[in-house]
């Protein structure tokens, strides 16, 4: 069977990327990354993507005089690749109302929170604030409101009462990089509706799309 042909977006270190890298690299998985393309020339993620003989190209929004040309010309990158999908990998720019549009059910993202729980930047740091004793991460269809969008996985990540926003960081990682490939092989198989604003997952197990992340030893 074809494999859904994948433009990964991103804006740094790439770490998502690198776990999509290697889903895909599994014999039988339903996706392949055709594209990666990154709005920050010096992003680490490029030479990932080089590194794993996958395309990567760079469309730097500074270069352009407005947000409109910068997504036009992204518009016109992942189109050119060929792209079904999109993740947003550390794609860390606000995508506009048409472009969300354009890419409706097509373009997906990862977020370092349960949302619809603490959408936006420094999550880590602002949910040990709040005193929170699970954090996690959402991979989601991207709508025009930040961070927002029908929920397709979740992973939960307790919170320790010794964490820093840096060790509760680094724990959820690992989790984004599990439910990542997960969301991508779910859209892949054909298996995710949306529904009134709401994932479906076609056949599912009762907890397909969850996961917990036990208390480490
Ligand atoms: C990840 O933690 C991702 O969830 C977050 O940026 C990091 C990128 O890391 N994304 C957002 O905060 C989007 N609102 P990576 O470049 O190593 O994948």
């Amino acid at each position: 069977m074809a494999r859904l042909k994948v433009a990964v977006l991103i804006s740094g270190r790439g770490s998502n990327l690198a776990a999509l890298i290697e889903a895909c690299a599994a014999p039988g998985f339903p996706a392949e990354i055709i594209t990666v393309i990154s709005n920050e020339p010096d992003a680490y993620g490029l030479k990932r993507a080089r590194a794993a003989g996958i395309a990567a190209t760079i469309v730097n929004h500074s270069a352009f005089p407005s947000r409109a040309e910068f997504e036009a010309a992204l518009g016109e990158a992942i189109r050119a690749a060929g792209a079904e999908l999109v993740c947003l990998a550390g794609f860390m720019r606000l995508l506009s109302e048409g472009f969300a549009r354009e890419w409706r059910d097509r373009l997906i993202n990862i977020h370092p929170s349960l949302l619809p729980a603490f959408r936006g930047l420094n999550t880590h740091a602002r949910m040990i604030e709040a005193g929170v004793r699970f954090a996690g991460c959402t991979v989601h269809f991207v709508r025009t409101e930040m961070d927002a969008g029908p929920i397709i996985v979740q992973a939960a990540v307790p919170v320790r009462q010794d964490d820093t926003p840096e060790t509760l960081a680094e724990r959820t990682l690992a989790a984004e990089h599990r439910i990542y490939p997960l969301a991508l092989r779910l859209i892949a198989e054909g298996r995710v509706r949306v529904v009134h604003e709401v994932v479906h997952i076609d056949g599912a197990a009762p907890a397909e799309a969850v996961v917990l992340n036990p208390l480490e030893a």
